[in-house]
Order: structure tokens, then C-alpha cells, then sequence
């Protein structure tokens, strides 16, 4: 039964959120969001249902709060902690909009069509590497590499840089699980390593533009205005650090359902057209990014409760997508219209990579599943901490080539 009235603080639950152990999906946090809308947390709250969420991640009192993020680990400075400072996803106002203003048209829908059959040969390029053998481990076998040189395509880069690609931005991924601190030293060589290479693309697009879309933010002006080399380098490692590790790990979570419901995958091979559903209902209900990040600008009340400037907000995505006073408790089912989930987030900052990477995995999951069949699970699979940014570290996978 769903309390519809807000708790006062004290009587709010509480989520152990910073510890590793702690999963989102945990009882506790489904009895914590059947009884209050709201939880609190060691970093501040956490948002459990999915009304709420959509309204505050529009809510004129919050900004963007993951730049707190770094603090909130015990890691003031270095080499992760200053870029993260002066990405877009921590800019606000004017300064964020000036950037969008920029990038967007780097990702228009007219962009990733021209991709499509490139998605497309690398997934059956990936599928003929492994077909033969019945098994395979999901992620090095196809996450990895396909989002890896998902993103060489965007670049512009050669198709081989795709692994070291994904390793940079794997280890600087880890700066936003809960274990940042006890894995600095792999983060900070990994940002180091990440800004040499966005420097030397750079340089070489700054010399002899061409069709990828770091050539076309080089070239992007606004009357006069352009984006500094700083603003440039910064952007170019966000949309490395930004688009692989989430794709690879939204990828494994998104086969991991289909494990778990052999006959949706059915489904979908039955009736391709199905696959932006697919894409879209992997990530309602296990979406990687497991929480967005909000803070107060201002003392503000929301639904009842005063919440103090300063105060940071977890805006909980899966909580949201799987909330029964919206969802009504639906299982995963990619044959059925869904409201829009969280899973790219929402407000000003929602994923500027969304239309591609949308289409790179409904690509991946329709033509998996027309050429995979009886999927099961090959072993046991291991897991990031299911808190923060999570998914598969491996996915061991059985199946039976099917006839084609
Ligand atoms: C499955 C893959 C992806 C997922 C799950 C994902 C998820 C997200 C989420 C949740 C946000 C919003 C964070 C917030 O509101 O606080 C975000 C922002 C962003 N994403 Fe993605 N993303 C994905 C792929 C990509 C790709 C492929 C790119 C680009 C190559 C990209 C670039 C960005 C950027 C630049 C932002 C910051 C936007 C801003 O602050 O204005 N993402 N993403």
C-alpha cells in the first residue's frame, strides 16, 4: 500500500546508499519507496518515486549536483576532480546553454542515421566472431567492443582505438561508483591518459576537419563565438567518459533481463520493429546510471518538506522506473507502450547521446536476437556494485546459432 502523505525527516526511511553492499533494487529500498516518497541517505536524499522524480528533475531550486560528487568521496583535487569541475554536466545557466547550443547539432537525428549501417556491420562483425563456439561472455565479446568503437565512429577514429577507448573511460568511470576513493590511482592515470589522446584528435581535427562530430563542434559557431580549445578538450572527454562505459553496462543489464525472459527475446526476434521498445524497456527497469544527481540552490519546500539549499537529491531511476503507482508493477514487456523512463535522465542536462545511443542498442538487440537463440546463462555472471553507475563486469552466455 503506497503512503500518499509526506513523512517528516526523522520518520523517513533511511538507505545506506555509500556503502558497496547496498543495492538499489534492495527490499529496503522497495519498502522505503512504498512508504514514503522519499528516503534519506548519508549524502542527503534520495527520490523513490517516479512523479517526484520527474518533477524535480525539472524543479527550478535544483541544479545539476554531481559536481559535489568528488567532495563527497574525500577527493578534492587532481587530475578526475578538476575536469569534472568544468564538464557540461556540472555547468549551469547561461554557460550550460551556450554549450548545448553547441553540441546539439552534433547529435541530430540526421548524425546517427548516417550511422545506422555502421551499427549495424558491427554487430555482425561481433556476432561472426563468436557464433561458432555457442557461448560467449556478453561483455568482452560484444558490449565491450561494440560500444567502444561506437564511439571511434563518432570521433572519427580508427576502429581499433575502440578498446583503449573503453579502458580509459571504464577506469575513469569508476571515479562515480561508490569505491572513487579506494580507486584514485587507476582514475587519475586513466584521466591523464584519456586527455592526451582527445588532445592529439584534436589537434589533428583542428587541422583537417571532417565528418565526426568532434570536427563539427570544432567548426560550430554563434556569431563570433566558438568554443575554446579548453572548452573543446573538456567536451571531447566527456563524450568519451559519457558514451562508452554507460553504453557497454546498459547493454549487459539489458541482456541480463532478456536472460531472465527468453521469450521476450523471442518476441523481438519475431517482430524487429520491436527494438526501440526493447532498447527503451531494458533501461525502465535496469537502467545503469541507478541514481541522477540534484542540489538546492535555495531553502525550497517540496510536496510538504523544507528541503535547505545545499541539500543534495539522488533522483532514483530505477526506483522511478519500476514505482507500481505509475508502472502498476508491470513486468518487462517490450511489446508494451511505456511512459518515457529516466534512465537518460531528464531537465536541461538529459543526455545529449540519447538518440545514439538508443538507436546503437535497439541495432544491437534486434540483430542479436535474430541471430541468437535459446539464450541462457553461460556461468555464473559478476556484477559493479549495484549502486551508482552498475552493470555486468562479465556475462557469461550459452545460445544456439539460429538458422539464417
Ligand atoms: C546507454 C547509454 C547512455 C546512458 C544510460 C546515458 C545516461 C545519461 C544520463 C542519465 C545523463 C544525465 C545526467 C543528469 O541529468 O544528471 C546523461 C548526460 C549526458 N550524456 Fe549520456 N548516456 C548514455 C550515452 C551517451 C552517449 C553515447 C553520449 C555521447 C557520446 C553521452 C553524452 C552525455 C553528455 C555530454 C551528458 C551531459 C549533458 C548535459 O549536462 O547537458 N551519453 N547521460
Amino acid at each position: 500500500m503506497l503512503s500518499q502523505e509526506t513523512l517528516p525527516l526523522e520518520a523517513a526511511p533511511f538507505l545506506d546508499i555509500a556503502n558497496p553492499e547496498t543495492s538499489v533494487r534492495a527490499p529496503a529500498v522497495r519498502a522505503a519507496r512504498a512508504a514514503s516518497w522519499y528516503a534519506r541517505t548519508p549524502y542527503g536524499l534520495a527520490i523513490l518515486r517516479y512523479e517526484e522524480m520527474g518533477q524535480l528533475l525539472i524543479h527550478k531550486s535544483l541544479r545539476q549536483g554531481s559536481h559535489a560528487w568528488p567532495d563527497h568521496n574525500g577527493v578534492g583535487a587532481g587530475h578526475f576532480a578538476d575536469w569534472w569541475r568544468n564538464t557540461i554536466l556540472v555547468t549551469e545557466g547561461m554557460d550550460h546553454r551556450r554549450l548545448r547550443r553547441f553540441v546539439n547539432p552534433a547529435f541530430s537525428p540526421k548524425t546517427v542515421r548516417t550511422l545506422m549501417p555502421d551499427f549495424e556491420r558491427i554487430t555482425h562483425a561481433l556476432i561472426d566472431a563468436f557464433i561458432d563456439r555457442g557461448t560467449c561472455d556478453f561483455m568482452s565479446d560484444f558490449a565491450d567492443p561494440y560500444s567502444g568503437r561506437v564511439l571511434t565512429l563518432l570521433l572519427g577514429l580508427p576502429e581499433e582505438m575502440g578498446g583503449r577507448i573503453l579502458r580509459l573511460a571504464a577506469d575513469m568511470g569508476l571515479a562515480l561508483g561508490v569505491t572513487y576513493k579506494e580507486r584514485l590511482a587507476t582514475i587519475e592515470a586513466a584521466t591523464e591518459e584519456m586527455y592526451a589522446l582527445v588532445e592529439e584528435v584534436l589537434a589533428a581535427r583542428q587541422a583537417k576537419p571532417g565528418t565526426d562530430i568532434l570536427s563539427i563542434m570544432v567548426n560550430a559557431s554563434d556569431d563570433g563565438d566558438r568554443l575554446s580549445h579548453e572548452e573543446l578538450l573538456n567536451m571531447g572527454v566527456m563524450l568519451v567518459f559519457a558514451g562508452v562505459d554507460t553504453t557497454r553496462n546498459q547493454l549487459g543489464l539489458g541482456l541480463s533481463m532478456f536472460l531472465d525472459h527468453p521469450a521476450q527475446w523471442e518476441a523481438l526476434a519475431a517482430d524487429p520493429s520491436l527494438d526501440m521498445a526493447a532498447s527503451n524497456e531494458c533501461m525502465r527497469m535496469r537502467p545503469t546510471i541507478t541514481w541522477v544527481t540534484r542540489e538546492a540552490i535555495e531553502d525550497f519546500e517540496f510536496q510538504g518538506l523544507a528541503i535547505a539549499k545545499g541539500t543534495t537529491l539522488h533522483l532514483f531511476s530505477e526506483s522511478a522506473g519500476t514505482d507500481p503507482e505509475t508502472f502498476a508493477d508491470a513486468p518487462f514487456d517490450i511489446t508494451v507502450e511505456r511512459k518515457r523512463n529516466y534512465g537518460f535522465g531528464g531537465g536541461i542536462h538529459v543526455c545529449l547521446g540519447q538518440i545514439v545511443a538508443r538507436n546503437d542498442m535497439a541495432v544491437a538487440y534486434r540483430l542479436l536476437s535474430q541471430r541468437l537463440t535459446d539464450i541462457r546463462a553461460g556461468g555464473p555472471a559478476q556484477y559493479l556494485p549495484d549502486s551508482g553507475n552498475t552493470g555486468p563486469v562479465s556475462l557469461p552466455l550459452a545460445f544456439t546459432a539460429r538458422e539464417r
